[in-house]
Order: structure tokens, then C-alpha cells, then sequence
């Protein structure tokens, strides 16, 4: 599903007949269904839902490799009843997505983006000494929700800033992250005491709507939330009510409930950054990314075990 970077392509070319789907949108169920009918191997988006349902339509299917760490829209219980290996990119973009989570921490905290605008907008008057006044990082607790590898990224580029990270602690570090990254915190103790929380767990029926009402009108009106990880975890609607009645100070978001739209109302707030799902996008992450998934995809072809299964 689209094409991958020219250099992993040729990679794969050489080993495979590759048949590609280049359209502007993710393709529709029925298309997927008939593109997949033949096919050994498929290589996917976080935009394609890859349903029951298609994979019923693809009895030759042996993997499906999601160029993404996350993987809700694969139905994995489907594919692993079908004998079908799925398979994600963890590892290889979690310092990039730690790098834009910092990125959009600063954003919300030292308002980058909403200055920005002033500019262009021709609104800037000249420095006054209480002109945009926004949160210093130093010495504020930062919350990480989600001990994986880059919750753990996030949590170890605190100390650059001066701040001190927790974790939410919301079960055990999932495996193979090593150590446990920093100190946790009940998740309510960590929802009212933190100045900056930033989201880091997969979207999972258990973490859906994870921040709503409650959880906002818990944490501090000083604070900032992030949200790197999946847009089901914050409840959209809740976050632009907080927002409105000044329960917490400002928000960024990498990831929607329903990309590519967003609830109107967060469209207006001056205190919210909205980034178009980024968090990975470097020139050397994408490339990576598609790397593994046609190393995976070839693993798999050549009746080896996948490099990264799910
Ligand atoms: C992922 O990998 O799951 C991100 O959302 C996109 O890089």
C-alpha cells in the first residue's frame, strides 16, 4: 500500500514481484479484498484497516507488515487465527518520536506555535516585559503515561531540561524495554501533581478515552497535555471542554480519534498545537521503517522467522 523509498524498494524488487497501490486515499475493504487475492505478502499503512474481513479475501496471505510500531488497524486475533504473521517497526523510529514529543512540548509550554502566528498575522507590537508569558521546564515533574521503549525515550531527554519524569504506573514495563526507565506514580498522583503530561501507550480498547472529563479536571490548571501515541486515548471532546473552562493550561496533539479530522472547537484555541500525525516523520525514520517491514515481509517469504512480530 503506496510506495516505499526507492533504495528499500530495489530491495525488495530483487526478490519479490511487487504489485503497489498508489492511490491518494486508503483503499476501501472490497479493493483491498481484490488486491490481496493472489498475494503472499503485504505491506501496509496505519491508514489501511486491515479488517477480518480482507484478510478473508487473501487465503494466500502469509504477513502482514504494518510500517508502524502501532498496530490498531490490524486485526491481529484475525490474522493470528489464519496463520498470518503481522509484524510492526518498533526501535528504529522511537528516537524521532521522542525527538518531536520534546518538540511539541517546548511548542505548548514556550507558545511557538501560537507566537508564530502573531507574526504572520502582523499582531507583534514590540517586546513588553509581560508579553506571552509561558511555563519554564526547569524543575516541573513530567508525567509519562506508557513505559515503552519511547515513554522511556521521552522520560530519559527530562533531565536535559531540568525536569524530573515519572511514570504512570499502570501495570508492568512491557518486555524487552530493559530497566524500568524512572520512578512511577500512582496514575491519579501522577494525573494532579504533574506540569507536563505526555501520552505514550498504544490504542487499545483498555486505554480508549484513558484521559477524559475526570482525568483533565484532575490535573493541574498550569499543566500541558501531550499526545504522541493514538488519538482513541484522549477524548477529543473532553480535551476542548477542559480547555474552554481553563482546567489545564495548553495542549499538544500528534494524533486524533478520527484522523485526519479534528474536533472544530480545538481548531479555534490559540493554547493548543495541532501537528499532522508527524512523530516519526524524518527522511531517516520513514526509510527505516520501510526497511523493516520489507525485511520482515522477506523473512517471512523465505520461511524464516519475521525480525519484529507482533
Ligand atoms: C506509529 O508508528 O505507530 C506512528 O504513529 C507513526 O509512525
Amino acid at each position: 500500500m503506496r510506495r516505499v523509498p526507492s533504495a528499500v524498494l530495489s530491495r525488495l524488487q530483487s526478490q519479490a514481484q511487487v504489485a503497489f497501490y498508489d492511490g491518494p486515499f486508503p483503499a476501501t475493504a472490497a479493493d483491498l479484498g481484490t488486491r490481496l487475492a493472489g498475494k503472499a505478502g503485504l505491506i501496509c499503512l496505519l491508514t489501511d484497516a486491515i479488517t477480518a474481513d480482507v484478510l478473508a479475501a487473501a487465503p494466500e496471505l502469509r504477513i502482514v507488515a504494518n510500517i508502524a510500531v502501532g498496530y490498531n488497524n490490524v486485526d491481529v486475533a484475525a490474522a493470528k487465527a489464519r496463520g498470518i504473521v503481522v509484524t510492526n517497526t518498533p526501535d528504529v523510529l522511537t528516537d524521532a518520536v521522542a525527538e518531536f514529543t520534546w518538540g511539541l512540548i517546548l511548542a505548548c509550554a514556550r507558545r511557538i506555535a501560537e507566537g508564530d502566528r502573531l507574526v504572520r498575522r502582523g499582531d507583534w507590537k514590540g517586546w513588553a516585559l509581560d508579553f506571552m508569558l509561558g511555563m519554564e521546564l526547569k524543575g516541573k515533574q513530567l508525567g509519562v503515561i506508557g513505559r515503552g521503549r519511547i515513554g522511556r525515550a521521552v522520560a530519559a531527554r527530562a533531565p536535559a531540561f531540568g525536569m524530573r519524569a515519572v511514570f504512570a504506573d499502570r501495570g508492568p514495563a512491557p518486555s524487552g524495554t530493559g530497566g524500568s526507565g524512572g520512578p512511577s506514580l500512582p496514575f491519579d498522583e501522577l494525573l494532579v501533581t504533574s506540569d507536563v503530561i505526555s501520552i505514550h501507550a498504544p490504542g487499545t480498547p483498555e486505554t480508549t478515552h484513558l484521559i477524559g472529563r475526570r482525568e483533565l479536571a484532575r490535573m493541574k490548571r498550569s499543566a500541558f497535555l501531550i499526545n504522541t501515541g493514538r488519538g482513541s486515548i484522549v477524548d477529543e471532546e473532553a480535551l476542548a471542554w477542559a480547555l474552554k473552562e481553563h482546567l489545564i493550561a495548553g495542549a499538544a496533539l500528534d494524533v486524533y480519534e478520527r484522523e485526519p479530522a479534528i474536533v472544530p472547537a480545538l481548531l479555534d484555541m490559540e493554547n493548543v498545537v495541532l501537528a499532522p500525525h508527524l512523530g516519526s516523520a524524518t527522511r531517516e525514520t520513514r526509510t527505516a521503517m520501510a526497511d523493516l517491514a520489507v525485511s520482515n515481509v522477506l523473512a517471512v517469504l523465505a520461511g524464516d522467522p519475521p525480525l519484529t512480530p507482533v
